[in-house]
């Protein structure tokens, strides 16, 4: 199957080819936001933000039609007590389906980000296996227990969760601020990740959960991940590394680095 590209899915919203990426405006992947107060929002709330179906159409409808060729290649994982599910990182994702790097690299859709955020993103590091990277509920009982997006980096790392495919009841819940160490808000939040919802939020202060997946559900979302500064230490670089090969993408795509010919789940 031909790969589909940003290109073909936003064509409806570029009047000039060739010019695309760089004439796109902020509005034509966020639909009907005013940054600003969306900005505002995140301050208060923690450096969260939740906004659901703001993604552009044609944007989610390039990112959906990417789907039926990723099918095969779904890493399950099963950590007991914490996590079962499957995963697709970054490699197999710019082998298979380009859209989601175009994305990720989008001009436009990075100034939206700074504009939340209030900070200067930049990429990860080409081989980290999060930087962009898809997450699959689809077997009863799939999950993911209370945790933080830890960085590991030098700087923060903020997680970009958009939802593309919604059939179930699990949720994502959150508390607000860094409950374990600080009194900011115990109160638990819950959402339905439903196709175009933006959630960002800075990983090391929202500690979240996916509630079990039920029978014959489905829950597919899109994560991308920014960095304030990508740097590593070679120690953490391990620790990560190791993470991600148990708890996500298996031992090849975590230490590869994407240079190794990956099979199919
Ligand atoms: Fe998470």
């Amino acid at each position: 199957m031909t790969p589909v590209s940003l290109r073909t899915a936003l064509e409806t919203l570029t009047p000039k080819n060739g010019f695309w990426m760089t004439a796109l405006p902020e509005s034509g992947l966020l639909t009907g936001q005013d940054l600003d107060a969306l900005g505002a929002e995140f301050r208060r709330r923690h450096r969260c933000l939740i906004v659901r179906g703001t993604l552009a159409k044609p944007v989610l409808e390039g990112l959906l039609a990417a789907l039926p060729a990723l099918r095969s290649e779904v890493h399950r994982n099963y950590l007991p007590g914490h996590k079962k599910g499957g995963s697709i990182s970054r490699f197999q994702l710019d082998r298979l389906a380009p859209v989601f790097g175009e994305l990720y690299r989008s001009a436009a859709f990075t100034r939206c980000l700074e504009r939340i955020t209030g900070e200067h993103l930049l990429p990860c590091p080409l081989d980290d296996p999060h930087t962009y990277a898809l997450y699959y509920y689809t077997e009863e009982g799939d999950h993911i227990g209370w945790h933080y997006d830890n960085s590991y980096y030098r700087g923060r790392r903020y997680t970009v969760l958009i939802g593309l495919v919604e059939r179930s009841q699990s949720r994502l819940e959150y508390q607000l601020g860094r409950p374990k160490r600080a009194k900011h808000d115990h109160e638990i939040h819950s959402v339905a990740t439903d196709p175009a919802t933006l959630v960002v939020f800075d990983g090391d202060g929202l500690y979240h959960r996916i509630t079990p997946l039920g029978r014959d559900e489905e829950r597919i979302a899109l994560t991308l991940e920014y960095v304030t500064d990508p740097r590593m230490s070679p120690v953490w670089r391990f620790v990560s590394n190791m993470k991600d090969a148990i708890a996500y993408f298996g031992f090849a795509a975590a230490f590869g680095g994407g240079k190794r010919p990956r099979t199919g789940r």
